[in-house]
């Protein structure tokens, strides 16, 4: 059987999102036909919309998902219908050289659906790393599916699917920050603040919020940072350095991804500190650094996929800690709206006005 639902297409590079009927077929064998509740609109999605991500348009957007499983093919067991999940795009093969070596998260050769799914004259669609769930079904790899407690809110448990788990991993998890550790994060949009609220959680002492937009600043003090910086205004790494007792932090994160803004994450690190990009540069971006402070000041300079994550020991884990209200997950929800708002979404996400505005099915 095919499913005929309603979801978010992008046709043309920089063009407005449409919302049309698409077609899902039933899941194959390891597939899961998934019924969306909610699903976020993150920036990586507005990304795919300006061709920013691949020119293999029309995209079915959207990834930032939670719902219920449907149906599921032959040979999945892990899932099953009726179960609560927040989707993922890191379906680890097991298999694959990072896998071999016991480092998952790295996983070189994630799983996705093998089906397509299609607009109604049988175009393939592309759906947002391989998710596509701005739709009131969607079709993925079973792996795609993370079990978690049945009781969250749809809307916040979805955020976990992309740019909290990216945040708060690139704090904790590629960051490495911990107890008694001092934190800058630059760009406090819902990737940053999930970074700062990691870090909260992670009982790093100093944490220091950059942006360069008052309101988010305020926001951040909500999710725990205990200083703040407005980068419109004031020197960035003089800033830091200041609160850090003319050091620079042990780890700075930069959430824009912009030549500006890894230089600051560069040079407002303490020496030998960690700066963790995560961010997402387009294509023509490139930054020139002197070699002599590379070395000179020591220390990692890394990058961060999806927090250097692991849906099936992450996802629950911060779900129970969302439910135990040790990290509030549901303050990320800044509206919650319907399919045919999401390109009003982008406006107000550019516009700095929220933090994720949620689709709602
Ligand atoms: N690495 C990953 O796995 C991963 C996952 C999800 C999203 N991302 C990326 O993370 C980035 C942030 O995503 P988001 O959803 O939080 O976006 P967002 O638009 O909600 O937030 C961006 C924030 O950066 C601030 N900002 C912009 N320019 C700045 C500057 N020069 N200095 C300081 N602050 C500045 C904005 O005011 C805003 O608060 C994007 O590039 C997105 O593609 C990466
Ligand atoms: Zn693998
Ligand atoms: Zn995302």
């Amino acid at each position: 059987m095919t499913h005929e639902v309603r979801a978010v297409v992008a046709h043309k590079k920089g063009a407005p999102v449409s919302v049309e009927t698409i077609l899902v077929p039933d899941p194959g064998p390891g597939e899961a036909l998934v019924q969306v509740q909610a699903c976020g609109v993150c920036h990586t999605d507005l990304h795919y919309r300006e061709g920013g991500i691949s020119d293999e348009f029309p995209f079915l957007l959207g990834h930032e998902a939670a719902g219920l499983v449907e149906a599921v093919g032959e040979g999945v067991t892990d899932v099953a219908p009726g179960d609560f999940v927040v989707l993922n795009w890191r379906a680890v093969c097991s298999n694959c050289r990072a896998c071999s070596k016991g480092k998952p998260w790295y996983c070189f050769a994630t799983h996705n659906a093998t089906q397509p799914m299609t607009l109604t004259d049988g175009t393939p669609l592309s759906p947002a790393l391989g998710i596509g769930a701005f739709a009131e079904k969607t079709l993925v790899a079973a792996g795609q599916c993370t079990k978690v407690d049945p009781t969250a809110s749809a809307a916040a448990a979805g955020l976990l699917g992309c740019g909290v788990m990216a945040g708060f991993g690139a704090a904790v998890n590629t960051g490495g920050v911990g107890r008694g550790d001092s934190i800058a994060v630059i760009g406090c949009g819902g990737v940053g603040m999930a970074a700062i609220a990691g870090a909260k959680v992670a009982g790093a002492s100093r944490i220091i919020a950059v942006d360069v937009d008052e309101r988010k600043l305020k926001w951040a003090e909500r999710f725990g940072a205990t200083d703040t910086v407005d980068s419109s205004k004031t020197d960035a790494v003089e800033a830091v350095r200041g609160l850090t007792g003319g050091f620079g932090a042990d780890v700075v994160v930069d959430a824009v991804g912009r030549p500006e803004t890894y230089k600051q994450a560069f040079y407002a690190r303490d020496l030998a500190g960690t700066a963790v990009l995560v961010g997402v540069p387009t294509p023509e971006l490139t930054v020139e650094l002197p070699l002599l402070d590379v070395f000179g000041r020591g220390g990692a300079l890394k990058s961060s996929w999806y927090g250097d994550g692991l849906p099936s020991r992450d996802f629950p884990a911060l779900i129970d800690l969302y439910l135990q209200g040790r990290f509030d997950l549901q303050e990320f929800v800044s509206e919650t709206i319907a399919l045919d708002e999401v390109e009003a979404a982008f406006t107000k996400m550019h516009r700095g006005e929220v933090l994720r505005s949620v689709v709602v099915l």
